[in-house]
């Protein structure tokens, strides 16, 4: 089996886990703001993450390879709401970038299995990188109001 896959679901494993960190960080600051609504979205998204950890170190696992637990960035705490959204859509479109390349990668490897869980979890981040730019765009159009309605 592939060293190069093994890296590359490592990788990918490691980027979930600062995306959840980040989510999970954001979400209990927003609760505290009484964000509550944004909040939820933010925390269910951060359990399909979570999911997507597992995934991949599952995959690892199978191939013989040890999943790594080490986030590949830290944190950001005390963003305000529309930064939160940036670091966000950074995330998404980082891990989109990456698990496009993956899959081509996986590809060549002759690794199918591999190549349909980036596939599966591309199709995951990039609702959410819409979610998140449309949270985004409605902040910059409607400003306080829509705020409002995200609170709860
Ligand atoms: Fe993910
Ligand atoms: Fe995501």
């Amino acid at each position: 089996m592939s060293k190069k896959v093994i890296d590359l679901l490592n990788a990918a494993r490691s980027r979930e886990i600062t995306a959840i960190t980040q989510y999970m960080a954001q979400h209990y600051e927003l609760e505290d703001q009484d964000f509550g609504k944004l909040a939820s979205k933010f925390k269910e998204v951060a359990i399909a993450e979570m999911k997507h950890a597992e995934k991949l170190a599952e995959r690892v696992l199978f191939l013989k390879g040890e999943p790594t637990s080490k986030p590949d960035g830290v944190a950001k705490k005390g963003q305000a709401i529309v930064d939160m959204l940036k670091t966000n859509i950074g995330l998404e479109a980082t891990a989109i970038k990456m698990y496009n390349d993956a899959s081509v990668v996986c590809a060549s490897e002759k690794d199918q299995i591999s190549k349909e869980i980036f596939e599966e979890l591309l199709k995951d981040e990039e609702e959410h990188l819409s979610y998140f730019q449309n949270v985004k765009n409605h902040i910059d159009e409607l400003g306080p109001a829509y705020l409002a309605t995200l609170t709860g």
